[in-house]
C-alpha cells in the first residue's frame, strides 16, 4: 500500500515499502476519455514518466445518481499498466477551479439544493456552496464507491495517491454571503480551529478580524473536503492530497481575485487544522520567474506538509524547477497538459507539446528515472542539496560540512578563470547528494560544478580522488567510465546530455 510517512520534517512517499519520486506529468483536463489516450501515451513515453495524473470525471463516473460507471477507470488502468507506469487520480467533483462543471446533471441542475456561492452584493458566483449538505452526501459517496471499486480493481497499486477535488474555492468573492453562511460566520469559531490556531474563543470577526472572511471560507471548504477523503480513506486508505490556486506570493492581489476557500498558501494552517485525512498540500505553480517560484517552494515546503508540486507550467523556462522542487524535499513533480490533444494553455504553459519544447522535462526524468528510488531515499534521509538557475545569480554554493560544491552557470566546456555569465534564458538545475564524508553523487544540465574546501584558511585544496560516470539500476550503481583529464580539469560540466557521476574528493 502507498503510504506517505515522515521524519524530521521530511516526506516520503513509501512504494513498495521504499522511498519514491514522482516523475509526473498531468495531461490536459478533457483527455482522460478513451478516444483521447492514443494522444496521451506518446507524451509519455517520450518524457520518460513513471506516474501520469489523470482525471476522474464526477459527470463520467456516475451519470445517474447511484450508477456508477468504472470502464473509464477501469481503461486507465489497463494502459498504464501495459506502458509500465503508475497513476495519480484526481478526482474532479464539486470543485475544479473553483467550480463545479464536472458535477452530474443532478447536482448541476439542483439550484434548491445545492445552491451557488453568493458574493456581498447578493449575485450568485460560479461556484458550489460549501454548506450544501446534499452536494456533500452526493460527492463523498461517489468518492468513497471510487475508492472502493478502485481498491477490488487495483491489488497492485498502479495508483499512488489520489487528489481529492482540484483547485477547490471560489473566484469573485472572499466568501459565502448566503443566509446560512452569515448565520455561521456569526456564529462561534469551532474550538478545535481556535486552538490550532492559539487564540481565544470568539465569533469569526473577533478571532480572525481581517483575515476572518477567508479563513471562514478555507475552514468551509476544507471540512466538506475532509468529509469526502475520510469517506473514501473508510474504505481504501490510499495517500490523499489537494491541490491549490496560487495567489501571487509578493502581491496576493485584492479580495475576489483569488480562489478564496482553497489551501492557498495565506490559510495553510487552516486547511491542516480542518482536513486532518489530507495528507499535502500541493501548489499548482504557474509562475515562471525564479523569484516567485522559488518563494512558493518555500511556503509550502513545510514541517506540518509533505512538499509536491501536482501542476506546473509546461513551456521550457520551468524544467530547471524540478531540481529546485527536490531540493525542497519533493515527493514529485508533474508539468500539465501534456498531451498531443491539440490544446495549449499558454501563457500558463508551451505555446505547443512538440519534441523540441518539453525536451527539457523529458531530460530530468531520463537523468533521474534509473535512479528515482536511489534520490528519494536521499532525500528522505537529508543527504541531498539540489537547485535551479537564478537569471541573476551565476554563482551558487551548497555546503556539505567540510566540502562546499561551487556550481557556475554559463560556463564552456573547456578552460577556466573566466566569469560565469549564466545561461541564456537560465535553463540550468544541479543536484549533489553526500555519499560519504568525501563522497558525492553528482548530476546536473548546463551547469559547471566544482568542490572546494570549506574551510579557505586550512590551506588545503581539492582533487578529485576519482569521477565515475555511471548511473543506477535497481538500487546498483553501474560504472560507464572514469571522467578525467579535459573532462575534470576545468571542474565537471554537464550539458543537456544525461550524465551522473560519483566524485571521491581527498585534498592536498
Ligand atoms: C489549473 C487546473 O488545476 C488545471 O486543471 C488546468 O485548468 C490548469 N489550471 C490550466 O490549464
Amino acid at each position: 500500500m502507498p503510504q506517505l510517512v515522515h521524519e524530521n520534517g521530511r516526506y516520503a512517499l513509501l512504494v513498495d515499502g521504499k522511498p519514491y519520486l514522482m516523475l509526473s506529468a498531468q495531461v490536459n483536463n478533457s483527455s482522460a476519455w478513451p478516444a483521447m489516450l492514443p494522444e496521451v501515451w506518446p507524451t509519455a513515453e517520450f518524457l520518460h514518466v513513471n506516474t501520469l495524473e489523470v482525471p476522474i470525471y464526477w459527470e463520467q463516473f456516475e451519470p445517474e445518481q447511484g450508477h456508477f460507471n468504472t470502464s473509464v477507470l477501469q481503461l486507465l488502468l489497463d494502459q498504464a499498466r501495459q506502458h509500465h507506469v503508475h497513476l495519480v487520480l484526481l478526482w474532479f467533483g464539486t470543485w475544479k477551479n473553483g467550480s463545479g462543471h464536472y458535477t452530474p446533471k443532478f447536482i448541476k441542475l439542483d439550484e434548491a439544493e445545492v445552491p451557488h456561492v453568493v458574493n456581498a452584493d447578493g449575485r450568485r458566483v460560479d461556484s458550489l456552496s460549501p454548506y450544501s449538505r446534499f452536494a456533500l452526501d452526493a460527492d463523498r459517496t461517489a468518492f468513497a464507491e471510487l475508492m472502493r471499486d478502485l481498491k477490488i480493481m487495483d491489488a497492485q497499486h498502479t495508483v499512488l495517491m489520489v487528489q481529492v477535488e482540484n483547485e477547490s474555492g471560489a473566484y469573485g468573492t472572499v466568501r459565502d454571503h448566503s443566509p446560512l453562511a452569515e448565520k455561521l460566520f456569526d456564529g462561534p469559531v469551532p474550538g478545535k480551529l481556535v486552538a490550532a490556531m492559539h487564540r481565544s474563543p470568539g465569533t469569526w470577526q473577533q478571532v480572525f478580524g481581517d483575515d476572518a472572511d477567508e479563513f471562514f471560507e478555507a475552514w468551509s471548504v476544507a471540512r466538506y473536503i475532509d468529509q469526502v477523503a475520510a469517506a473514501g480513506k473508510a474504505v481504501n486508505p490510499l495517500p490523499m492530497y489537494a491541490n491549490a490556486a496560487l495567489r501571487d506570493p509578493f502581491h496576493p492581489g485584492p479580495p475576489g481575485s483569488f480562489d478564496s476557500g482553497g489551501p492557498t498558501a495565506e490559510v495553510i494552517p487552516v486547511w491542516k487544522a480542518a482536513a486532518p485525512s489530507i495528507d499535502a498540500i500541493g501548489p499548482d505553480i504557474y509562475m515562471p520567474d525564479y523569484a516567485r517560484y522559488t518563494k512558493i517552494l518555500e511556503l509550502y515546503d513545510r514541517p506540518d506538509n509533505a512538499m509536491f508540486v501536482p501542476e506546473t507550467g509546461s513551456a521550457p523556462e520551468y524544467a530547471r524547477y524540478f531540481f529546485a522542487a527536490l531540493g525542497h524535499g519533493t515527493i514529485g513533480f508533474s508539468p500539465f497538459g501534456m498531451d498531443t490533444t491539440g490544446y495549449k494553455n499558454e501563457p500558463l504553459g508551451a505555446p505547443t507539446v512538440t519534441d523540441e519544447r518539453i525536451g527539457p522535462f523529458a531530460l530530468n526524468y531520463q537523468i533521474f528515472g534509473p535512479m528515482e528510488d536511489v534520490i528519494a531515499r536521499l532525500n528522505f534521509e537529508g543527504h541531498l542539496q539540489s537547485v535551479a538557475e537564478d537569471p541573476e545569480v551565476h554563482t551558487q554554493t551548497l555546503h556539505f560540512g567540510e566540502w562546499d560544491a561551487v556550481i557556475q552557470y554559463g560556463m564552456p566546456q573547456f578552460g577556466s578563470g573566466m566569469a560565469p555569465k549564466g545561461n541564456q534564458p537560465a535553463d540550468g538545475g544541479v543536484m549533489v547528494a553526500q555519499l560519504g564524508p568525501d563522497d558525492f553523487l553528482v548530476t546536473a544540465v548546463h551547469a559547471r560544478v566544482d568542490f572546494e574546501v570549506a574551510d579557505k584558511a586550512s590551506g588545503k585544496q581539492r582533487q578529485f580522488v576519482e569521477v565515475q560516470q555511471g548511473n543506477y539500476d535497481d538500487g546498483q550503481w553501474k560504472f560507464v567510465r572514469i571522467w578525467n583529464g579535459d573532462q575534470t580539469d576545468y571542474g565537471l560540466n554537464f550539458t543537456s546530455a544525461a550524465q551522473v557521476l560519483r566524485v571521491s574528493l581527498a585534498t592536498y
